[in-house]
């Protein structure tokens, strides 16, 4: 059940909130809120759990959201031994704020940390440290259209030790940042270019976990993408360099002619959004025939020529719904919908987040209140 505003869960009470004593001032905050950039802007502190292997997670706080001290022999810095997850503070007309299916990400955590040989934070813990921190940063989280706190919850090897092997330690973080539209553009399609030299993941990979690793892995394509004019890479399988896998940062949707609509299957190598799942039941719930398949970008592009591919879209916690407007890589440059955010696009988008924003029952059970 929701927690209500006045019943603070036992799992954040666990976090000993040590405020700071510099806040920022009203005034101050509400100017960088005013139209606040993806991943600019962050409030005034952060939550913390410890894990040592003796001593288990411990030291359960809430403090100044401030810099990290780490040695630089720490194993993070020379392995990658990282996982990190993405979900948003929606406020609502009433003043609450409340989260979209943290259990979700809390299970995917889990499940990164287990792949990267990082201690599994219990999901208590990972709601807890959410609930704590949205709390002592309640006004911090925006009201205005399309805006939230993006809550970016992490992990890292902090033992202090060169040889590779799990780390002895680690550090659980969550900072948040108060967000807009997550392109710069606003909500209006995108332009993807396939990358057919690089992959992110491979069979047996990290591709199924949030790591940093896998996003690292996306740069330098990602750069190439900038070069042909487009604003997103899409990749494609590693072992045959045949079917679409994700976008740098968000799972992707073919929308069919006959109404039907196809997203890659989770192979081991493609991440679990929570918004791509969610996306799933809400198309079905529209009366969509919806189907996980391998989706061969060959399908796609003759889909495109032909008109059977009628809308392509992308989707992510940070991106929530984002339009394709435009597909180019290496021998071709095809407009999707005319360039414009197709009906099927549009109406899903509309659907999850009225859900978020609370104006439409949460017939789910997906919505759950933080403050
Ligand atoms: C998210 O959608 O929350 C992500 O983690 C994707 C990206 C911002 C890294």
């Amino acid at each position: 059940m929701s927690t209500t505003a006045t019943d603070l869960s036992p799992a954040a009470a666990a976090f000993d909130v040590r405020p700071t004593d510099v806040p920022l001032a009203d005034a101050e905050r509400e100017a960088l809120m005013a139209s606040p950039t993806f991943g600019t802007v962050f409030t005034d502190h952060m939550a913390r759990v410890t894990w040592t292997a003796d001593a288990g997670w411990h030291d359960r706080r809430v403090e100044k959201h401030g810099p990290l001290l780490l040695s630089p022999a720490s194993a993070v810095l020379h392995y990658g031994q990282e996982v990190f997850e993405g979900l948003k503070g929606y406020r609502h007309a009433d003043g609450s704020v409340w989260t979209f299916r943290p259990q979700a990400n809390a299970a995917r955590f889990q499940a990164s940390a287990r792949r990267l040989a990082l201690p599994e934070l219990p999901v208590e813990d990972f709601l807890g440290s959410i609930e704590a921190l949205v709390r002592a940063d309640r006004a911090w989280v925006p009201s205005g259209e399309e805006t939230s706190l993006y809550l970016r919850p992490f992990m890292y090897a902090s033992e202090t030790f060169l040889g590779v092997r799990p780390s002895r330690e680690a550090e659980y973080v969550v900072i948040a940042s108060p967000v807009g539209p997550y392109f710069s553009g606003g909500v209006k399609p995108v332009s993807i270019w396939v990358a057919q030299d690089y992959h992110r993941a491979g069979p047996g990979g990290t591709g199924a976990a949030k790591c940093g690793g896998n996003y690292a892995a996306s740069l330098l394509p990602q750069q190439a993408a900038y070069a042909q004019g487009c604003e997103q890479v899409c990749f494609l399988d590693a072992a045959t360099n045949t079917f679409l896998e994700e976008l740098g940062g968000m799972n992707v949707f073919v929308v069919l002619a006959s109404g039907e609509v196809v997203t890659p299957g989770l192979n081991g190598s493609i991440l679990e959004g929570v918004t791509r799942s969610s996306i799933l039941t809400l198309l079905q719930e529209a009366g969509h025939a919806v189907t996980e398949r391998p989706v061969p970008l060959a399908e796609l592009l003759d889909g495109l020529a032909d008109g059977t591919v009628t809308e392509v879209f992308a989707c992510g916690t940070a991106a929530v719904v984002t339009p394709i407007g435009r597909l180019a890589g290496d021998g071709f440059d095809l407009t999707v919908a005319g360039g414009a955010t197709g009906a099927v696009t549009s109406a899903v988008r509309t659907r999850l987040t009225d859900i978020q924003y609370g104006r439409t029952p949460d017939s789910h059970g997906w919505m759950h209140r933080l403050v």
